[in-house]
């Protein structure tokens, strides 16, 4: 099995449940999915979720937030910080309500306020099924190790979005992008940490390069600042 491969198997039994994730065989909702990726931008899974949820209780359609008073999302957003995302969402919510919905295509994404390259390859993957690999930290990490790329962050940051969009590039990831580029995510999180990498229960320990090395741990390298 190709290594796309492995990484779906393993993500078919061990996914994570996230509020803002689809269920096997459900349509995932573009708002929720952008909303959850910008909060997610900023902050940890485990402090977002709570945001997310009053958030989307409060603002349930893109529609809705496009809706309100700006005062009413800065409120909403109150604790998770940087006003500017919460300025962005709410110009990115009336841009996407006025024309009747997301844009399919990663062009039409990253021309929306406050979405760029990552979250337009998030969104495009997650809930368009567009074949891009988002790379944020975690998958940074996992393509550092699985290719043994030594050289230190940032200037290794191209290397690793080629490596990624490489490993996108398999059938196997081509068939399934969106349930692909949360399974970067989930082993990144999950198994593929930065202190104590958990090599025993990984699904790609035999396709690992650094592994192989034994310098797992130590990547990606970081130029001193
Ligand atoms: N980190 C960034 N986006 C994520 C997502 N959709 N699921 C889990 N972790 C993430």
């Amino acid at each position: 099995m190709a290594p796309a491969d492995i990484l779906l198997h393993w993500y078919d039994r061990h996914r994570r449940t996230l509020p803002w994730r689809a269920a096997p065989g459900e349509t995932p909702d573009p708002y929720r999915v952008w909303l959850s990726e910008i909060m997610l931008q900023q902050t940890t899974v485990v402090a977002v979720i709570p945001y997310y949820e009053r958030f989307v209780s409060r603002f349930p359609t893109v529609e809705a937030l496009a809706a309100a008073p700006l005062d009413a999302v800065l409120s909403a957003w109150a604790g998770l910080g940087y006003y500017a995302r919460a300025r962005n969402l709410h110009a990115c919510a009336r841009a996407v309500a006025a024309a009747g919905g997301f844009p399919r295509d990663l062009v039409g994404l990253q021309a929306l306020p406050g979405i760029g390259a990552y979250t337009a390859a998030a969104v495009g993957a997650i809930a368009f099924g567009l074949p891009a690999v988002p790379v944020d930290g975690n998958v940074e990490r996992v393509a550092a190790r699985l290719f043994a790329i030594e050289q230190p962050l940032p200037a290794a940051r191209p290397a690793l979005r080629q490596a990624a969009a490489r490993l996108g590039e398999d059938p196997a990831a081509r068939a399934r992008p969106s349930d692909f580029a949360q399974a970067l995510f989930d082993l990144g999180a999950s198994v593929c940490t930065p202190a104590a990498p958990g090599c025993a229960v990984c699904p790609w320990i035999e396709s690992c390069a650094a592994r192989r090395m034994g310098i797992q741990a130590s990547l990606p390298r970081k130029l001193p600042k």
